[in-house]
């Protein structure tokens, strides 16, 4: 049985006093239940936020880190950076990191490797453009992204990951892919992860929807076997909202 996962990415916004604020009122709503939720706030919010949410079942996400330990890397984070701070999962290759600051596949699989290694839950990234969907090559992109984002990736090691899709396409822009689609790509997806890792492997393994994920639209979604949550962008920053899609099967 997968454990549904419903992730906050809070992207660059909020300040400490609307962060506080917002992961407050969620914890207040959101108790342990049968759904795990994940708060990704900016870096510099992660102590203050981990703080908030100590007393909480909600976990600390980060947005990204970096595969060395420790250097000259002006800028960056590590992953041990992440652990002080009470980090349990990381967004690892988003659309965003990987179209604006040129991420490549080879630095994503570098950073989930690491992210395994320090027993941070990678939430790997995927998903196509519009015109590669419109010219029928979903699956071949997504192939390529996930080969090369899990070189020298194990078994054991897989079975610790989650994959968002995320078609471009549907981020920040209102257009969801419709359940159908969703639930094909997905259902793609977890018959790649059975090709690379055997069935038992793509059994375990949550794969989320990320893409104008809204309370109006996480049932119909959620409504795949295949589709174990959702990587929300917009509809975190609300409380009301976010709540919502949490507790969307009530
Ligand atoms: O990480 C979240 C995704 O990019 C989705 O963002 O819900 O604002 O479309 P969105």
């Amino acid at each position: 049985m997968r454990i549904p996962l419903i992730a906050g990415n809070w992207k660059m916004n909020m300040n400490h006093e609307s962060g506080k604020d917002l992961v407050r009122k969620i914890s207040n709503k959101v108790s342990a239940s049968d759904t795990e939720v994940v708060v990704c706030c900016p870096f510099p919010m992660l102590l203050e936020i981990g703080k908030c949410l100590s007393d909480s079942s909600i976990m600390l996400g980060a947005q990204n880190m970096h595969w060395e330990n420790s250097g000259a890397f002006t800028g960056e984070i590590s992953a041990d950076m992440l652990l002080e701070l009470g980090v349990k999962y990381v967004i690892i290759g988003h659309s965003e990191r990987r179209q604006i600051f040129l991420e490549t596949n080879h630095m994503i699989n570098l950073k989930v490797k690491k992210a395994l290694e320090r027993q941070i839950v990678p939430i790997l990234c995927v998903g196509e453009l519009l015109n590669e969907r419109e010219t029928q090559q979903t699956e071949r992109v997504l192939r390529d992204q996930l080969e090369n984002s899990l070189v020298n990736i194990t078994t054991q090691e897989a079975s610790k990951i989650v994959i968002a899709y995320e078609p471009v396409w549907a981020i920040g822009t209102g257009k969801t892919a419709t359940p159908e689609q969703a639930a094909e790509t997905i259902g793609f997806i977890r018959g790649w992860l059975k090709e690379k890792y055997g069935e038992t492997l793509s059994e375990k393994v949550r794969i989320l929807y990320g893409g104008s994920v809204k309370p109006d639209n996480i049932s119909e979604i959620m409504e795949s076997p295949n589709i174990d949550g959702a990587l929300v962008g917009g509809a975190s920053l609300n409380d009301e909202d976010f709540i919502n899609i949490i507790h969307f099967q009530h």
